[in-house]
């Protein structure tokens, strides 16, 4: 269901491990005000964490969502062992030689195997970063990584994913369903058939150790243009959210925390009553930082609009139907202008 990129910026693969200062290629500073990574030390709002086994979760979760587009979630049922696997997983992935890494290069057109995170293209700097996209089955770039024990790797992999799936769909019922919306007014959450389960990535990133972290970038602001987004940070923090009327606030890992932020489907299914915020991450001088994203959208044939039930004569629906596949082509085309781009001019 990902398309890619165009490619204005030629893939620049490089190793982090040999840099002592950063190229002029990856100086962020040299650009505009809003892309520098600091961030104001008086902020002291913070994003606001979720029992998922709260009596009153229904209600925390909207009201989260609704002034933050971003929760962390605690309590929500994934093993803590599951998260250590597959970060054990990862750290080993991306701690093999570029040489052996550059074997499952994401092709050119490609969504899955290693590279640049895929939104370099839109910007004239590079990001501090690697990642590592998995659509669909691992086995075909995984084989190529390593030559044996691959197949321990691939079942961590689709047992994260099969666990993630089951969270997302929960957390959409609850983030939906504080809304006032049920199964039946989404036809296709309601179905348990392969093709109508909703479809995923999954993303890892890797950002090393920088000895100048304030010049460095390493995943530029963005929106995710999922209907929702569950990212495992491990235990070092560097995501950051921007607060409108605030700025940009860094989301702490917390201790069996995961983060959840609102996708943009999400915003349109909504009727833009929960905001698709717009985070980035920091890099840090001395220590490297793991992430894991898992990308939850809708089947990829399935049309996303404004809900019926949150639409009305005050209510107008500020966006046009879209699906997913045709949303990431826009996506492809106007990146952070997107949203504004299907929206319906009144
Ligand atoms: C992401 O936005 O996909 C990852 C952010 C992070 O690494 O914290
Ligand atoms: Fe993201």
């Amino acid at each position: 269901a990902f398309r890619a990129h165009p490619v204005h910026v030629h893939q620049k693969h490089i190793d982090f491990t040999s840099l002592q200062e950063i190229p002029d290629s990856h100086k962020w500073t040299q650009i505009d005000d809003e892309q520098r990574p600091l961030v104001d030390p008086l902020i002291t709002e913070s994003v606001p964490v979720i029992d998922l086994s709260d009596p009153n979760v229904l209600q925390n979760i909207g009201h989260a969502c609704k002034t933050w587009g971003v929760v962390q979630v605690t309590n929500h049922g994934i093993p803590t062992s599951l998260l250590e696997n597959i970060e054990s997983a990862s750290r080993s992935l991306f701690s093999l030689p570029i040489q052996q890494k550059l074997k499952a290069a994401r092709s050119p057109d490609g969504v899955s195997g290693y590279g640049v995170p895929r939104i370099s293209s839109f910007f004239s700097k590079l990001m501090w970063s690697e990642g590592f996209t998995i659509v669909g089955s691992p086995l075909e770039h995984f084989r190529h990584l390593w030559s044996q024990d691959y197949t321990k790797f691939c079942d961590i992999i689709e047992e994260y994913k099969k666990e993630m799936q089951k969270l997302a769909r929960r957390l959409t019922r609850l983030m939906l369903g504080s809304l006032g919306i049920t199964k039946k007014d989404l036809k296709w959450a309601g179905s348990t058939g392969e093709s109508k389960k909703g479809s995923a990535a999954l993303q890892l990133n890797y950002y090393p150790a920088c000895p100048d972290p304030d010049q460095a970038m390493g995943l530029a602001a963005h929106t995710d243009s999922t209907l929702l987004t569950i990212l495992y940070q491990s235990n070092t923090s560097g995501l950051q959210v921007l607060k409108e009327g605030i700025g940009w606030v860094t989301v702490p890992p917390i201790p069996g925390g995961l983060v959840v932020n609102v996708g943009d489907l999400l915003h349109i299914l909504s009727n833009g009553l929960y905001p698709s915020v717009l985070h980035r991450a920091v890099v840090n001088r001395t220590k490297h930082r793991l992430s894991i994203a898992f990308l939850y959208g809708p089947p990829s044939s399935v049309e996303i609009s404004p809900l019926q039930k949150l639409v009305g004569p005050n209510h107008p629906p500020l966006y046009r139907p879209v699906t997913w596949n045709e949303y990431l082509g826009t996506k492809a085309t106007y990146f952070n202008k997107a949203l504004s781009s299907v929206r319906i001019c009144a």
